[in-house]
């Protein structure tokens, strides 16, 4: 079974994913920390990253892989264990950049492809359900207004577990620098000519902006149930 969740930041893709590779013992695939590790990578080797064929060549060598900690997923790049670096403002405001070159995308793909090989795999992303796994037997497109998105990245940042949860508390004036961040690049990532953020034509649109993530979850998990009934 491979399960494909595509949307833009911030639209709880990962908090979702998580919950069904917990619940139905599906292996994890976060691969936006694939395109933030190799932008960490150029930026930390001093590579300007808006010269696609060096951008490219590092893209093209890098050894990415995944792993555990009690924290949860680790992601590590040449070696080097980047899961925290791979979140902060810097590498937020250069992985559109990065991600938008077509030799990037494909090294990134076939790394993407070679982890999904096993099956049971739920992964996340922007063209997972279009590029990646196109046969996934379960797509998703998870959806929620930017505001919801960018308060829950902004509590997330100050080191809260968001989830959906639109009660929790964050800094009013980092929230909105988070929105229009946000805002600025689903536009990118929307607009871009290699592989687009936007919905597999047989994908199922989820707006979770009033859901809860159980609720969300559970959507999943049934239209997991029903690809399985139908074989
Ligand atoms: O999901 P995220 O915010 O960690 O993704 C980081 C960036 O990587 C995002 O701006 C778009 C890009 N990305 C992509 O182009 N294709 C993917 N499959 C996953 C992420």
């Amino acid at each position: 079974m491979i399960v494909a969740i595509d949307g833009p930041a911030g639209s709880g893709k990962s908090t979702t994913a998580h919950a069904i590779a917990d619940r139905c013992n599906l292996t994890f695939l976060d691969t936006g920390a694939m395109y933030r590790a190799v932008t960490w990578r150029c930026l930390d080797a001093g590579v300007d990253v808006s010269d696609d064929d060096a951008v490219s060549a590092v893209a093209e060598r890098a050894r990415i892989e995944f792993g555990k900690s009690a924290d949860g997923q680790t992601v590590s790049i040449d070696g080097r264990d980047v899961t925290r670096q791979i979140r902060t403002p810097e590498v937020d405001r250069n992985v559109s950049v990065v991600s938008a070159y077509p030799r990037v995308r494909e090294a990134m793909v076939a790394r993407q492809r070679e982890l999904g090989s096993a099956g049971d795999v739920v992964a996340e992303g922007r063209d997972i359900g279009t590029v990646v796994f196109p046969n996934a037997e379960v797509k998703v497109f998870l959806t929620a207004d930017a505001a919801a998105r960018a308060h829950r990245r902004a509590v997330q940042r100050e080191g809260g577990d968001a989830g959906c949860d639109a009660g929790a508390k964050a800094d009013a004036a980092e929230e909105q620098q988070i929105l229009r961040d946000l805002v600025r690049r689903d536009k990118l990532d929307s607009s871009r000519k290699e592989s687009p953020l936007k919905p597999a034509a047989d994908a199922h649109m989820i707006d979770n902006s009033a859901l809860t993530p159980e609720q969300v979850v559970q959507q999943i998990v049934d239209l997991m149930e029903a690809a399985r009934a139908k074989g």
